[in-house]
């Protein structure tokens, strides 16, 4: 029998660690290797942020905090969720992190009884499964379609609902796709919750601020205040603030639950960083102007990417309305052979030949539970982005 817990065996090893592993040999070795898997922007922390992490270390800022974050970070959060989303929550019904992805496994961790179900569309942020697994509830993939951006419809949703359905965690605009739900999207959806009301969403905003060409980000609370009662909305200062390794996420919603999820960290990991959670006050109440400034970026390599991909045969790019991820499908490139004489059967097989040959590192699509397809990240200069697409035409042109 094996040392290890029975429910460390159900979960998987991060699939993206391999193509990173390999990656990283690669380079070592020599090869040319450009990355396109890394889900960070490449900005630095704006001077603002850092300035006031700086002042918190002066002022001696740096010890134990309260467990689930200071009481002006909260503060911030609610006027912050107030301002952007029109929700109204009350410090008591906050809880700070080390990271989003601490909110959400908390909120997992405080809820999932074995054989509770949680609903993911798929494609989904790698994450989502494991952490319900570790949690031991089970997770249930419902897959968007390609003809749908990638997103799941209501009859869907309706259909994968049970009665031990325990959350929905809903991610928009969404990790790997960067597809955006609509306000009628997701309306549709929280309908469907309407009908069903033992099911709670946990909603993942997190690239709320990363939406382009006039996308209004909305999140399931606003959109159907009848569900404020059964929502967790989650968010997190990393990804618009370019803040990836202060690590300070955090969630508002119900008060026994936000309890539940400060008892879980109570006794895991405690407070977030001190230092952080003075750097995210400013984050929040500060300047916001860069935020426009760091899209219009995006848009640009987005467009260059999404532009260089279509024009390959067998790959289809839908162009999605926010985050800094396309998921090419590749439909189109399966059964063939590489130049060097490798047989593409499936997406995995595709992105290692593309990194084994071209030195273009991407996160194969079974990753993220739906192929085949890779993700490309943008977050990268848009010199790297047009030579790593201009090897990934030359690969794919080879094909046979
Ligand atoms: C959809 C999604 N949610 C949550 C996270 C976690 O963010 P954090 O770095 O704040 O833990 C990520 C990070 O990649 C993500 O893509």
């Amino acid at each position: 029998m094996s040392f290890l817990s029975e429910t460390l065996a159900r979960v998987k090893p991060s699939p993206t660690i391999a193509v990173t592993t390999k990656a990283q040999e690669l380079k070592a070795a020599g090869l040319d290797v450009i990355g396109l898997g890394a889900g960070e922007p490449d900005f630095d922390t704006p001077e603002n942020i850092k300035a006031a992490a700086v002042r918190a270390i002066e002022t001696g800022k740096t010890k134990y905090t309260a467990v689930d974050g200071i009481i002006e970070l909260k503060q911030a959060i609610c006027a912050k969720l107030k301002r952007d989303n029109g929700l109204d929550y009350d410090p008591k019904q906050v809880s700070v992190s080390s990271g989003g992805k601490q909110v959400l496994y908390n909120a997992l961790k405080a809820t999932c009884n074995p054989g509770d179900e949680v609903i993911i569309p798929a494609p989904y942020w790698v994450s989502y499964p494991d952490m319900v697994l570790l949690a031991g509830g089970t997770p249930v993939a419902v897959e968007g379609t390609l003809a749908n951006n990638f997103k799941i419809t209501a009859d869907q949703l309706e259909a994968a609902i049970t009665p031990k359905t325990k959350w929905l965690i809903f991610n928009s605009p969404s990790n790997p796709t960067g597809a955006g739900y609509s306000h009628d999207e997701l309306k549709a959806l929280t309908d469907v919750l309407l009908r069903h009301p033992h099911v709670w969403v946990m909603t993942d905003d997190m690239y709320e601020h990363l939406a382009f060409d006039g996308f209004e980000f909305c999140t399931p609370a606003q959109v159907e205040p009848k569900l404020y009662d059964r929502t967790l909305t989650v968010n997190g200062v990393s990804k618009a603030y370019a803040m990836t390794g202060w690590r300070i996420g955090y969630a508002a919603g119900p008060v026994e639950l936000i309890n539940a999820m400060r008892k879980v960290q109570s006794q895991s990991t405690s407070n977030p960083c001190s230092i952080s959670q003075y750097a995210a006050v400013e984050a929040l109440n500060g300047p916001q102007d860069y935020l426009a400034v760091n899209n219009e970026t995006f848009v640009r390599r987005r467009n260059l990417v999404v532009s260089m991909l279509n024009d390959i045969d067998g790959v289809t790019c839908p162009t999605p309305e926010g985050a800094f991820y396309v998921y090419p499908d590749i439909a189109g490139c399966i059964g063939k052979t590489s130049k060097a004489g490798t047989v593409i059967t499936n997406d995995e097989d595709f992105a290692t030949a593309l990194l084994e040959e071209t030195g273009v590192a991407v996160v194969f699509g079974a990753a993220f539970g739906l192929s085949p397809n890779f993700r490309v990240s943008y977050a990268t200069s848009d010199e790297a982005l047009l030579e790593a697409c201009t090897r990934i035409q030359t690969f794919c042109a080879a094909l046979t």
